[in-house]
Protein backbone atom coordinates (compact mmCIF):
# COMPACT_ATOMS: atom_id res chain seq x y z
CA UNK A 1 0.00 0.00 0.00
CA UNK A 2 2.73 2.32 0.82
CA UNK A 3 4.80 1.70 -2.67
CA UNK A 4 1.03 2.08 -4.04
CA UNK A 5 1.13 5.32 -2.13
CA UNK A 6 4.30 6.86 -4.09
CA UNK A 7 3.62 5.51 -7.07
CA UNK A 8 0.19 7.88 -7.11
CA UNK A 9 2.16 10.47 -5.83
CA UNK A 10 4.46 10.68 -8.09
CA UNK A 11 2.63 10.62 -10.77
CA UNK A 12 0.38 13.32 -9.84
CA UNK A 13 3.50 15.38 -9.13
CA UNK A 14 4.35 14.93 -12.75
CA UNK A 15 1.09 15.17 -14.17
CA UNK A 16 0.49 18.92 -12.06
CA UNK A 17 4.08 19.85 -13.05
CA UNK A 18 2.92 19.60 -17.28
CA UNK A 19 -0.48 20.83 -16.51
CA UNK A 20 -0.29 24.16 -19.23
CA UNK A 21 -4.22 25.40 -18.68
CA UNK A 22 -6.47 25.72 -15.31
CA UNK A 23 -8.72 23.07 -16.86
CA UNK A 24 -5.93 20.66 -17.00
CA UNK A 25 -5.29 21.08 -13.09
CA UNK A 26 -8.90 20.57 -12.16
CA UNK A 27 -8.84 17.30 -14.14
CA UNK A 28 -5.79 16.53 -12.22
CA UNK A 29 -7.38 16.94 -8.30
CA UNK A 30 -10.74 15.20 -9.85
CA UNK A 31 -8.16 12.01 -10.99
CA UNK A 32 -6.48 12.03 -7.64
CA UNK A 33 -8.37 13.94 -5.03
CA UNK A 34 -12.17 13.42 -5.93
CA UNK A 35 -15.08 10.97 -4.65
CA UNK A 36 -13.90 8.28 -6.72
CA UNK A 37 -9.85 9.43 -7.23
CA UNK A 38 -6.98 7.00 -6.68
CA UNK A 39 -6.04 8.37 -3.10
CA UNK A 40 -9.65 8.19 -2.22
CA UNK A 41 -9.66 4.84 -3.05
CA UNK A 42 -6.47 4.28 -1.07
CA UNK A 43 -8.53 5.84 1.89
CA UNK A 44 -11.58 3.04 1.25
CA UNK A 45 -8.81 -0.03 1.76
CA UNK A 46 -8.18 1.35 5.52
CA UNK A 47 -10.86 -1.26 6.53
CA UNK A 48 -8.39 -4.01 5.47
CA UNK A 49 -5.05 -2.81 7.67
CA UNK A 50 -4.41 -4.14 11.34
CA UNK A 51 -4.74 -1.72 14.16
CA UNK A 52 -1.14 -1.05 14.23
CA UNK A 53 -0.54 -0.17 10.77
CA UNK A 54 -4.27 1.92 10.21
CA UNK A 55 -2.66 4.95 11.91
CA UNK A 56 0.48 5.05 10.50
CA UNK A 57 -0.94 4.23 6.89
CA UNK A 58 -3.55 7.55 8.02
CA UNK A 59 -1.26 9.44 8.57
CA UNK A 60 1.35 8.66 5.63
CA UNK A 61 -2.66 9.76 3.11
CA UNK A 62 -3.23 12.21 4.82
CA UNK A 63 0.20 13.90 4.35
CA UNK A 64 0.42 12.60 0.67
CA UNK A 65 -3.05 14.64 0.24
CA UNK A 66 -2.00 17.89 1.99
CA UNK A 67 1.48 17.66 0.01
CA UNK A 68 -0.99 17.19 -3.20
CA UNK A 69 -3.58 19.98 -2.54
CA UNK A 70 -0.59 22.23 -1.42
CA UNK A 71 0.96 21.91 -5.18
CA UNK A 72 -2.11 21.51 -6.98
CA UNK A 73 -3.21 25.50 -5.75
CA UNK A 74 0.17 26.32 -6.12
CA UNK A 75 0.10 25.19 -10.05
CA UNK A 76 -3.53 27.05 -10.44
CA UNK A 77 -1.59 30.39 -8.98
CA UNK A 78 0.95 30.02 -11.45
CA UNK A 79 -1.17 29.16 -14.60
CA UNK A 80 -3.48 31.91 -13.31
CA UNK A 81 -0.61 34.64 -13.25
CA UNK A 82 0.52 33.15 -16.73
CA UNK A 83 -3.10 33.80 -18.13
CA UNK A 84 -3.03 37.19 -17.02
CA UNK A 85 0.54 38.31 -17.79
CA UNK A 86 -0.33 36.76 -21.86
CA UNK A 87 -3.20 38.93 -21.58
CA UNK A 88 -1.68 42.09 -20.93
CA UNK A 89 1.18 41.35 -23.60
CA UNK A 90 -1.94 40.76 -25.94
CA UNK A 91 -4.18 43.98 -24.80
CA UNK A 92 -1.35 46.67 -24.81
CA UNK A 93 -2.01 50.06 -24.56
CA UNK A 94 -0.52 52.97 -26.41
CA UNK A 95 -0.75 55.83 -24.52
CA UNK A 96 1.58 57.76 -26.90
CA UNK A 97 -1.29 57.72 -29.19
CA UNK A 98 -2.58 61.22 -29.77
CA UNK A 99 -6.12 61.85 -28.18
CA UNK A 100 -9.27 62.12 -30.35
CA UNK A 101 -10.19 65.88 -30.17
CA UNK A 102 -12.97 66.95 -28.54
CA UNK A 103 -14.72 70.33 -29.48
CA UNK A 104 -16.70 72.35 -26.62
CA UNK A 105 -19.92 74.13 -27.80
CA UNK A 106 -21.19 76.77 -26.05
CA UNK A 107 -24.50 78.74 -25.22
CA UNK A 108 -26.19 80.81 -27.90
CA UNK A 109 -26.44 84.37 -26.58
CA UNK A 110 -30.10 83.86 -26.65
CA UNK A 111 -29.96 81.11 -23.86
CA UNK A 112 -26.88 83.28 -21.83
CA UNK A 113 -29.16 85.99 -21.43
CA UNK A 114 -32.43 83.26 -21.04
CA UNK A 115 -30.28 81.74 -18.03
CA UNK A 116 -29.33 84.94 -16.77
CA UNK A 117 -32.86 86.14 -16.19
CA UNK A 118 -34.04 82.72 -14.92
CA UNK A 119 -31.32 83.10 -11.98
CA UNK A 120 -32.13 86.74 -11.06
CA UNK A 121 -35.71 85.63 -10.92
CA UNK A 122 -35.11 82.32 -8.73
CA UNK A 123 -33.04 84.21 -6.51
CA UNK A 124 -36.52 86.23 -5.97
CA UNK A 125 -38.30 83.25 -5.26
CA UNK A 126 -40.07 83.10 -9.19
CA UNK A 127 -40.54 79.38 -10.39
CA UNK A 128 -40.09 78.58 -14.21
CA UNK A 129 -42.95 77.45 -15.92
CA UNK A 130 -43.47 76.37 -20.17
CA UNK A 131 -46.13 76.75 -21.95
CA UNK A 132 -47.13 75.58 -25.73
CA UNK A 133 -45.95 77.88 -28.63
CA UNK A 134 -49.09 76.57 -30.56
CA UNK A 135 -52.06 78.18 -28.76
CA UNK A 136 -55.57 78.64 -28.87
CA UNK A 137 -57.05 82.07 -29.72
CA UNK A 138 -58.37 81.88 -26.93
CA UNK A 139 -54.93 81.82 -24.57
CA UNK A 140 -53.40 84.24 -26.82
CA UNK A 141 -56.12 86.56 -26.55
CA UNK A 142 -59.37 86.06 -25.28
CA UNK A 143 -58.36 85.10 -21.90
CA UNK A 144 -56.00 88.03 -22.30
CA UNK A 145 -58.95 90.77 -22.36
CA UNK A 146 -58.65 90.81 -26.17
CA UNK A 147 -62.03 89.78 -27.38
CA UNK A 148 -62.19 89.07 -31.53
CA UNK A 149 -62.86 92.13 -32.81
CA UNK A 150 -60.69 94.32 -30.23
CA UNK A 151 -58.84 96.68 -31.70
CA UNK A 152 -55.45 95.78 -29.95
CA UNK A 153 -55.20 92.63 -31.79
CA UNK A 154 -53.58 94.95 -34.38
CA UNK A 155 -50.83 95.77 -31.76
CA UNK A 156 -49.67 91.83 -33.17
CA UNK A 157 -49.82 91.29 -36.26
CA UNK A 158 -50.42 86.91 -36.05
CA UNK A 159 -49.92 83.90 -37.47
CA UNK A 160 -52.92 81.75 -37.78
CA UNK A 161 -52.73 78.53 -38.50
CA UNK A 162 -56.38 77.68 -38.42
CA UNK A 163 -59.31 80.32 -37.38
CA UNK A 164 -58.58 79.11 -33.96
CA UNK A 165 -54.77 78.24 -34.07
CA UNK A 166 -51.83 80.32 -33.84
CA UNK A 167 -48.54 80.67 -33.17
CA UNK A 168 -48.42 82.64 -29.68
CA UNK A 169 -47.74 86.16 -30.24
CA UNK A 170 -46.93 86.30 -26.59
CA UNK A 171 -45.76 84.40 -23.35
CA UNK A 172 -48.84 86.00 -22.05
CA UNK A 173 -51.34 82.86 -22.66
CA UNK A 174 -48.91 80.58 -19.93
CA UNK A 175 -50.01 83.43 -17.68
CA UNK A 176 -53.32 82.40 -17.82
CA UNK A 177 -52.59 78.31 -18.33
CA UNK A 178 -50.91 78.87 -14.68
CA UNK A 179 -53.55 80.72 -13.21
CA UNK A 180 -56.46 78.14 -14.39
CA UNK A 181 -54.03 75.15 -13.18
CA UNK A 182 -52.82 76.92 -9.46
CA UNK A 183 -54.06 79.00 -6.63
CA UNK A 184 -52.40 81.76 -5.89
CA UNK A 185 -50.03 82.89 -4.18
CA UNK A 186 -48.35 82.64 -7.59
CA UNK A 187 -44.91 83.96 -8.74
CA UNK A 188 -44.09 82.80 -12.26
CA UNK A 189 -41.51 83.43 -15.33
CA UNK A 190 -42.03 81.85 -18.33
CA UNK A 191 -39.55 82.33 -21.18
CA UNK A 192 -40.11 81.35 -24.72
CA UNK A 193 -40.39 81.70 -28.29
CA UNK A 194 -42.86 83.96 -29.92
CA UNK A 195 -43.88 84.83 -33.43
CA UNK A 196 -45.57 87.66 -34.99
CA UNK A 197 -45.93 88.29 -38.78
CA UNK A 198 -43.60 91.33 -38.95
CA UNK A 199 -41.19 92.46 -42.54
CA UNK A 200 -37.54 91.13 -41.33
CA UNK A 201 -34.77 94.36 -40.79
CA UNK A 202 -31.73 95.00 -38.58
CA UNK A 203 -34.44 95.30 -35.83
CA UNK A 204 -37.46 93.17 -36.53
CA UNK A 205 -37.77 89.43 -37.27
CA UNK A 206 -40.82 87.11 -37.09
CA UNK A 207 -39.81 84.60 -34.20
CA UNK A 208 -38.31 86.27 -31.31
CA UNK A 209 -38.28 85.77 -27.69
CA UNK A 210 -39.54 87.02 -24.48
CA UNK A 211 -40.06 86.10 -20.91
CA UNK A 212 -43.27 87.00 -19.26
CA UNK A 213 -43.12 87.25 -15.48
CA UNK A 214 -46.84 87.26 -13.23
CA UNK A 215 -47.34 87.77 -9.46
CA UNK A 216 -51.01 87.32 -7.88
CA UNK A 217 -51.61 87.07 -4.26
CA UNK A 218 -53.89 89.60 -1.55
CA UNK A 219 -52.73 93.10 -1.31
CA UNK A 220 -50.16 93.35 -4.73
CA UNK A 221 -49.88 96.71 -6.09
CA UNK A 222 -47.76 99.03 -7.96
CA UNK A 223 -45.07 99.19 -5.94
CA UNK A 224 -44.55 95.72 -5.73
CA UNK A 225 -44.21 95.78 -9.50
CA UNK A 226 -41.44 98.75 -9.32
CA UNK A 227 -39.55 96.94 -6.59
CA UNK A 228 -38.94 93.39 -8.42
CA UNK A 229 -38.46 95.57 -11.57
CA UNK A 230 -35.83 97.87 -10.07
CA UNK A 231 -34.37 94.97 -8.68
CA UNK A 232 -33.45 92.97 -12.02
CA UNK A 233 -32.65 96.54 -13.94
CA UNK A 234 -29.74 96.29 -11.64
CA UNK A 235 -28.53 93.27 -11.36
CA UNK A 236 -28.44 93.28 -15.10
CA UNK A 237 -27.57 96.55 -16.11
CA UNK A 238 -25.48 97.54 -13.05
CA UNK A 239 -26.21 99.11 -9.52
CA UNK A 240 -26.13 103.20 -10.74
CA UNK A 241 -29.17 101.92 -12.89
CA UNK A 242 -32.17 104.44 -12.90
CA UNK A 243 -35.45 102.89 -14.28
CA UNK A 244 -38.29 105.07 -15.77
CA UNK A 245 -42.09 103.95 -15.82
CA UNK A 246 -44.14 105.43 -18.33
CA UNK A 247 -47.80 105.33 -18.67
CA UNK A 248 -48.65 102.58 -21.60
CA UNK A 249 -51.69 100.69 -22.75
CA UNK A 250 -51.96 97.12 -22.67
CA UNK A 251 -55.71 95.42 -22.88
CA UNK A 252 -54.61 92.54 -20.15
CA UNK A 253 -53.32 94.93 -17.49
CA UNK A 254 -54.84 98.75 -15.68
CA UNK A 255 -52.54 100.56 -15.25
CA UNK A 256 -50.33 99.81 -18.09
CA UNK A 257 -46.91 100.87 -17.85
CA UNK A 258 -43.34 101.10 -20.06
CA UNK A 259 -40.07 100.71 -18.32
CA UNK A 260 -36.95 102.40 -19.29
CA UNK A 261 -34.13 102.29 -17.87
CA UNK A 262 -30.99 105.12 -18.36
CA UNK A 263 -28.85 103.75 -21.01
CA UNK A 264 -25.57 101.47 -19.66
CA UNK A 265 -23.33 102.48 -22.33
CA UNK A 266 -23.50 106.31 -22.01
CA UNK A 267 -25.01 106.51 -18.40
CA UNK A 268 -27.79 108.57 -19.80
CA UNK A 269 -25.86 111.39 -21.87
CA UNK A 270 -27.35 110.07 -25.19
CA UNK A 271 -25.39 107.60 -27.40
CA UNK A 272 -25.91 106.10 -30.59
CA UNK A 273 -27.44 102.77 -28.39
CA UNK A 274 -29.71 104.58 -26.96
CA UNK A 275 -30.47 106.87 -29.76
CA UNK A 276 -29.43 110.19 -28.28
CA UNK A 277 -32.42 109.72 -25.52
CA UNK A 278 -30.15 108.41 -22.79
CA UNK A 279 -33.14 105.92 -22.38
CA UNK A 280 -33.50 102.05 -23.29
CA UNK A 281 -36.87 100.88 -23.52
CA UNK A 282 -36.75 97.04 -21.80
CA UNK A 283 -40.45 96.08 -21.12
CA UNK A 284 -44.00 95.88 -20.92
CA UNK A 285 -45.86 95.94 -17.33
CA UNK A 286 -48.75 96.21 -15.64
CA UNK A 287 -51.39 95.56 -12.75
CA UNK A 288 -53.05 92.63 -13.97
CA UNK A 289 -56.51 93.41 -15.21
CA UNK A 290 -59.74 92.13 -12.96
CA UNK A 291 -61.52 90.27 -16.38
CA UNK A 292 -58.50 88.84 -16.31
CA UNK A 293 -58.41 87.29 -12.95
CA UNK A 294 -61.84 86.97 -13.13
CA UNK A 295 -61.76 84.82 -16.69
CA UNK A 296 -59.48 82.07 -14.71
CA UNK A 297 -61.89 81.93 -11.53
CA UNK A 298 -59.83 84.42 -9.06
CA UNK A 299 -62.20 86.95 -7.59
CA UNK A 300 -60.20 90.51 -7.95
CA UNK A 301 -61.80 91.67 -5.05
CA UNK A 302 -59.21 89.50 -2.88
CA UNK A 303 -55.87 88.99 -5.36
CA UNK A 304 -54.86 91.68 -7.56
CA UNK A 305 -51.43 91.13 -9.33
CA UNK A 306 -48.89 92.33 -11.79
CA UNK A 307 -47.38 90.87 -15.05
CA UNK A 308 -44.01 92.22 -17.08
CA UNK A 309 -43.04 90.86 -20.37
CA UNK A 310 -39.07 90.72 -20.99
CA UNK A 311 -37.84 91.21 -25.04
CA UNK A 312 -34.99 88.62 -24.56
CA UNK A 313 -33.19 89.45 -28.12
CA UNK A 314 -33.14 92.90 -27.40
CA UNK A 315 -31.38 92.44 -24.13
CA UNK A 316 -29.08 90.34 -26.04
CA UNK A 317 -28.89 92.95 -29.00
CA UNK A 318 -27.74 95.65 -26.31
CA UNK A 319 -25.87 93.47 -23.98
CA UNK A 320 -23.56 92.31 -26.69
CA UNK A 321 -23.45 95.66 -28.99
CA UNK A 322 -24.88 92.96 -31.83
CA UNK A 323 -25.96 95.52 -34.67
CA UNK A 324 -28.24 93.54 -36.58
CA UNK A 325 -31.01 90.98 -34.96
CA UNK A 326 -31.17 88.99 -37.85
CA UNK A 327 -27.35 87.64 -36.54
CA UNK A 328 -29.39 85.75 -33.74
CA UNK A 329 -30.95 83.39 -36.14
CA UNK A 330 -28.44 82.66 -39.01
CA UNK A 331 -26.61 80.33 -36.65
CA UNK A 332 -23.27 81.17 -38.63
CA UNK A 333 -20.77 79.71 -36.53
CA UNK A 334 -18.31 82.45 -36.56
CA UNK A 335 -21.05 84.86 -35.19
CA UNK A 336 -22.00 82.08 -32.53
CA UNK A 337 -18.09 81.39 -31.76
CA UNK A 338 -17.75 84.79 -30.19
CA UNK A 339 -20.26 83.97 -27.33
N1 LIG B 1 -47.25 90.58 -23.73
C1 LIG B 1 -46.91 91.98 -23.94
C2 LIG B 1 -46.31 92.11 -25.34
O1 LIG B 1 -45.87 91.15 -25.88
C3 LIG B 1 -45.94 92.47 -22.92
C4 LIG B 1 -46.54 92.55 -21.56
C5 LIG B 1 -46.56 91.47 -20.72
C6 LIG B 1 -47.14 93.72 -21.11
C7 LIG B 1 -47.14 91.54 -19.47
C8 LIG B 1 -47.68 93.81 -19.88
C9 LIG B 1 -47.70 92.73 -19.06
O2 LIG B 1 -46.29 93.15 -25.91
Amino acid sequence: MREQLEKIKASAVAEIASANQLKDIEEIRVKYLGKKGELTAILKQMGSLSAEERPQMGQLVNSVKSELDCEIARCAERLKESAMQAKLLEETLDITMPAKKRTVGGLHPINVVTNDLIDIFQSMGFDVVDGPEVETDYYNFEALNVPADHPARDMQDTFFLNPNLLLRSQTSATQIRTMENRKPPIKIVCPGRVFRADEVDATHSPVFHQMEGLVVDKGITLCDLKGVLEQFAREIYGEDTKVKFRPSFFPFTEPSVEVDVSCSECGGKGCRVCKGSGWIEILGAGLVHPNVLRGCGIDPEEYSGFAFGIGIDRLAITRYKISDIRLLFENDLRFLEQF
